[in-house]
């Protein structure tokens, strides 16, 4: 039986749609200095709102059901890459089957918030690169489309198999984790080396590795940090599990602060004039990327 089949719908599905997850992150870290323009304030979610109980559930499960085993079982079924192939277009049309339909008003799709965030990366003259890292970096969360249950896809992500660091929001729900009860997991380095550095350590299940597996033959390392750590916000803002790092990490912590500010702060309710932007995303595309995508 695998490991989805368990869950109700309720418990696959916490939040209204994955963007509850991305607002409740926003409110924690909100932005300091408005990268992207022309922001409308009545356009956008009232921020001081106090969070949604339905996040709060969405960490209960996320932290409850993250397991050591867990995460090996998803590696283990989704790094083969044998699920579904397709022309890269048709894979943004693909992600966008991800709709919202809890707030029609102030949600913009899937393909408009990676579209977004590379405009912002682009507009800031950073390398075409880090452009095509700001299209592609949500790409992983395709794996709703395939089963997964939104606390697998989304959400903060951390090591497993090593203590949790207090800095992950929610920190008491890891008591519901088996692993929080095995004694080689809860060391400061647990399974791990200290120094061993984080492309040896496993991260909790979600669309950060799976999005970074998918590209890593692509991409310059700089670029593949962006993509994979992308949510370990305890690591990029918080500054912990400093004991797992190593001298290549400290190096790449740098690109993956860059990118999150335009991954948090360019949502704009203007959508992006994709007609006069496309040649420029064809060409960007074709540049560096296969002709096909697997999943
Ligand atoms: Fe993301
Ligand atoms: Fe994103």
């Amino acid at each position: 039986m695998s490991t989805t089949q368990k869950f109700t719908e309720k418990e696959i599905n916490p939040l209204g749609s994955l963007d509850e997850w991305e607002d409740a992150v926003l409110e924690r870290y909100p932005d300091p200095e408005a990268i992207a323009t022309s922001k409308s304030t009545e356009a956008y979610r009232n921020y001081e709102a106090p969070e949604r109980d339905t996040v709060r559930e969405f960490y209960r499960l996320n932290h409850t059901y993250q397991t050591y085993d867990f995460v090996q079982e998803k590696r283990a079924d989704y790094l083969r890459f044998n699920k579904k192939e397709m022309p890269i277009w048709e894979a943004f049309d693909f992600l966008n089957q991800l709709v919202d339909d809890s707030d029609p008003d102030t949600d913009l799709d899937q393909f408009q918030h990676l579209l977004q965030t590379a405009e912002a990366i682009r507009r800031d003259g950073h390398p075409d690169w880090m452009v095509l890292v700001g299209l592609m970096h949500d790409m992983g969360k395709t794996l709703c489309l395939f089963g997964e249950p939104q606390w697998a896809v989304v959400g903060d992500t951390f090591p497993v198999g090593c203590a949790y660091s207090d800095k992950i929001v929610y920190p008491e729900f890891f008591k519901n984790n088996p692993d929080f009860n095995n004694p080689e997991y809860q060391t400061p380095t647990g399974i791990y080396k200290k120094g061993c550095g984080l492309r040896n350590v496993h991260m909790s299940w979600g669309h950060d590795e799976y999005v970074y597996q998918m590209m890593k033959d692509s991409l310059p390392e700089s670029g593949l940090y962006m993509l994979r750590y992308h949510s370990f916000y305890s690591w990029h803002r918080e500054g912990d599990y400093e004991q797992l790092l190593d001298d290549h990490d400290r190096e790449m912590l740098k690109w993956v602060k860059l990118f999150n500010p335009y991954d948090l702060y360019s949502k704009n309710p203007v959508p992006p004039d994709w007609k006069e932007l496309r040649p420029y995303y064809e060409d960007l595309v074709a540049k560096y990327l296969p002709k096909t995508l697997k999943f």
